[in-house]
């Protein structure tokens, strides 16, 4: 018997999730509205709204799960990568739980847990499987040989795809964070309304900075003959540039995996909620005979859930850190 207690504060969601014997039966995610106006997430307000949401989060996921504090077997929590005084609330609230109540600590990866967060739910993906790993931080291509076996083999170099949609939803004046809204106006434009460059990147890395920037002058040149460019033509612009992202992230998935020779492909992190990017994944895995795992909306943006479920294949590993363990803002833990 396991029931293990996560808590998830690395960005702007405060979430506690409870798994029970491998399976989530609470997930409690506080979005944080504060940073809308700001253009994007401001650390100083994310840890401030972080301590005033741990404690009714954490209840919430305990009364959902209906579990008592004296049935937990362990605590997990994100230590990183992440803003550091967003995780320092998780890591010290997780710390302070887990000494109180004697339990054990179970330290979590945010990119592998999004990873993970595929054996929530049915289908599984079987390894060694590829996951395009798509967040606000981070654009990565992973080959998943087993739960904690992971190797990098691409990653951008630059902006990650979710900033690739933050910033050029600033540049059409639309709040934070952008990339759901773009998804949004996409759905009722023509993708093929304009055209902007994919990046000649080498391997399979990837560069979003000069697509963001190619974005901006494309705009303000069309603002030069018509300033109400941008008002007239939303829809279609998001739908373009959604496009283009989506088209840039696929090809170099369909270059790993014809390089790896995999064809079970999963896709995870934030960016992997967008609907473009679900509906031309499986597209492209009716013509190349993919298993494509796509996850529940649930689990794609910042979650618990997935810090639970990493969390309980490490505590079948008896995988558990000291209380003298650190939040860390890098990826390579
Ligand atoms: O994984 P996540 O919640 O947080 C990080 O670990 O970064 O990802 C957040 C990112 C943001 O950039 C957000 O705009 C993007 O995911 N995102 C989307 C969609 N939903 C969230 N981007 C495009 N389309 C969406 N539907
Ligand atoms: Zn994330």
């Amino acid at each position: 018997m396991s029931v293990i207690l996560a808590i998830e504060s690395s960005c702007d969601e405060t979430s506690v999730a409870i798994c029970n014997n491998g399976k989530i039966t609470a997930n409690v995610i506080a979005n944080q509205t504060i940073h809308q106006n700001y253009g994007g997430v401001i650390p100083e307000l994310a840890s401030r709204v972080h301590q005033q949401n741990i404690v009714p989060v954490i209840q919430q996921a305990l009364i959902d799960a209906k579990v008592t504090k004296k049935e937990l077997n362990a605590v997990a929590f994100t230590r990183g990568p992440g803003l550091l005084g967003s995780l320092l609330v998780g890591v010290s609230f997780a710390k302070s739980f887990a000494l109180a109540l004697n339990l054990p600590l179970v330290s979590v990866n945010h990119m592998h847990a999004h990873i993970l967060a595929h054996f929530i739910d049915d289908p599984k993906p079987v390894f060694p499987f590829i996951c395009l790993t798509v967040s606000g931080g981070h654009t990565q291509i992973v080959v998943v040989r087993d739960y904690f076996d992971m190797e990098i083999v691409g990653e951008t170099l630059d902006d990650a795809a979710g900033e690739a949609f933050d910033k050029t939803a600033k540049i059409l004046d639309l709040p934070y964070p952008g990339g759901p809204l773009i998804d949004k106006h996409a759905k009722e434009g023509n993708p093929l309304a304009f055209k902007f460059g994919e990046p000649q990147i080498k391997d399979l890395n990837y560069s979003f900075s000069g697509f963001k920037t190619s974005i901006l002058y494309f705009i303000r040149n069309m603002q030069k003959e018509n300033p109400d460019f941008i008002t007239e033509h939303l829809n279609d612009i998001c739908a373009s540039v959604q496009h283009s992202i989506v088209s840039i992230l696929l090809n170099k998935l369909k270059k790993a995996a014809k390089q790896y020779g995999i064809k079970e492909i999963a896709i995870a992190g934030g960016v992997s909620a967008n609907s473009g990017l679900r509906l031309s994944l499986q597209k492209l895995a009716e013509e190349l005979n993919w298993n494509v795992y796509i996850p529940a909306f649930e689990y794609c943006t910042d979650n618990a859930g997935m810090i639970a479920i990493a969390g309980y294949h490490k505590y079948l590993n008896k995988d558990f850190v000291g209380q003298d363990v650190a939040p860390l803002s890098r990826m390579d833990f």
